[in-house]
């Protein structure tokens, strides 16, 4: 019988698991065994207790990665998680090869498939697979509240017997499915909200949720392969950063959630315009962890510099993991679930959708890891 082993997420400050209660009837009615390090849930409010009455069974780390024919994962595995991954076995988790290559090496030499939950094609059919989605819906509205909770001020305006209190204004530059959820939620506040973004598309996305779309006049192509923003010129940017500059210095809070795949993130609040902000406002950086688009901000920290505060944190989706762990464990499955037939994992590479995940296998990399999309 196919065994399953989810291990207890080891990266600092990681609350998230890779499956859940639910998850574990789903892969065990599909005819798979699971087991479950101990403890693997608690960040997330899960008990092993929980995971046995599922059907799984609690074992220690290294019996669960001896047994394992596949690995569940969410954050890249560590060396020395690589090295207890049996030779043969099959590996699911975010990967990010291009960032991090050595591990695709290791991955590599000990023959292990891996299927990377960031590559999945985000094509129509592959929606219930997209961890990136998932993720980046709860981040943007977490980073929301975030800056609310810091802001000394409120969001919404208020009519009160003692005049009328002016609401927020909110810049969220970056509009995919992080900014989108952040203009959502920053509107359901009360906040007034301006939007930059580079693709077409966006524009009418960010009306339709009532923010107001700032308009970066070019000539340029912006959108590139899998409907991703393509790498700007220094032109743009330069231009971008000009027109923004004026709504940023007027707003209370911005949101930046700017990146385009596999390159470091724009850089789209520069030093100055910080040091032209209010007094007592707040930058959100989602990008920090490729690099960032405030040039000030910091991964893994809060920076207060010209009387601003840029939060920097990284995993910001680990800060809500009761729904991050759900909505993740519901991606693995709904990924694995159809691959799994009579006890085997089995890789059609016809398939689209394992094809595009599949980004190691039988000892060599391939797709997104041997420099493909
Ligand atoms: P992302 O995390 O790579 O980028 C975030 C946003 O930053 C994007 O909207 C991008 O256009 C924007 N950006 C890049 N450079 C910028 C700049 N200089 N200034 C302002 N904004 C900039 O993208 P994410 O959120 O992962 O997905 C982006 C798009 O991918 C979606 O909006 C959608 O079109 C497509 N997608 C399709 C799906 C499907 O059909 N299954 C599922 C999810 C996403």
């Amino acid at each position: 019988m196919l065994i399953l082993f989810a291990p207890k997420e080891t990266d600092a400050g990681e609350t998230r698991a890779s499956v859940t209660p639910d998850s574990i009837r789903r892969f065990v009615k599909a005819g798979a065994e699971v087991m479950v390090e101990a403890d693997a849930g608690k960040g997330s409010m899960i008990s092993d207790a929980d995971y046995v009455e599922a059907g799984a069974k609690v074992v220690d780390r290294d019996a669960g990665f001896t047994a394992a024919d596949v690995v569940l994962k969410l954050n890249p595995p560590s060396t020395e998680e690589v090295g207890k991954i049996q030779s043969g076995s099959t590996l699911v988790s975010f990967v990010y090869p291009t960032v991090n290559p050595e591990l695709v090496t290791q991955l590599t030499e000990r023959k292990i498939s891996v299927l990377a939950m960031e590559s999945v094609p985000r094509i129509t059919r592959a929606q219930k697979m997209d961890a990136l989605s998932s993720q980046a819906n709860l981040a943007g509205y977490k980073a929301v509240l975030q800056a609310a909770d810091t802001l000394p001020k409120i969001f919404p305006m208020m009519m009160t017997a003692a005049g009328t209190i002016q609401p927020a204004k909110v810049v969220i530059l970056g509009a995919g499915v992080a900014g989108l959820q952040a203009v959502a939620t920053a509107k359901r506040l009360g906040a007034v909200v301006e939007v930059s973004d580079v693709r077409p598309a966006v524009k009418e996305q960010v009306e339709s949720l009532g923010g107001k779309f700032i308009d970066v006049p070019t000539d340029e192509a912006m959108e590139g392969a899998g409907g991703y923003a393509k790498e700007q010129s220094e032109d743009f940017l330069r231009r971008q950063r000009e027109i923004v500059r004026k709504r940023i210095t007027e707003a209370d809070v911005v949101i930046t959630t700017a990146a385009i795949p596999g390159k470091p993130a724009p850089m789209l609040v520069p030093e100055d315009t910080v040091r032209d902000m209010k007094q007592g406002s707040v930058i959100v950086d989602l990008a920090v962890e490729t690099g960032g688009n405030c040039e000030l901000s910091e991964a893994g920290k809060i920076v207060e510099a010209h009387g601003v505060t840029i939060i920097g944190r990284e995993k910001v989706p680990s800060l809500v993991p009761v729904n991050a762990t759900e909505v993740y464990a519901r991606n693995v499955v709904n990924l694995l679930g159809d691959m799994i037939k009579d006890g085997e994992l089995v890789f059609d590479l016809e398939d689209e959708v394992v094809d595009g995940a599949l980004i190691v296998h039988e000892g060599a990399p391939r797709g997104a890891a041997a420099g493909g999309n």
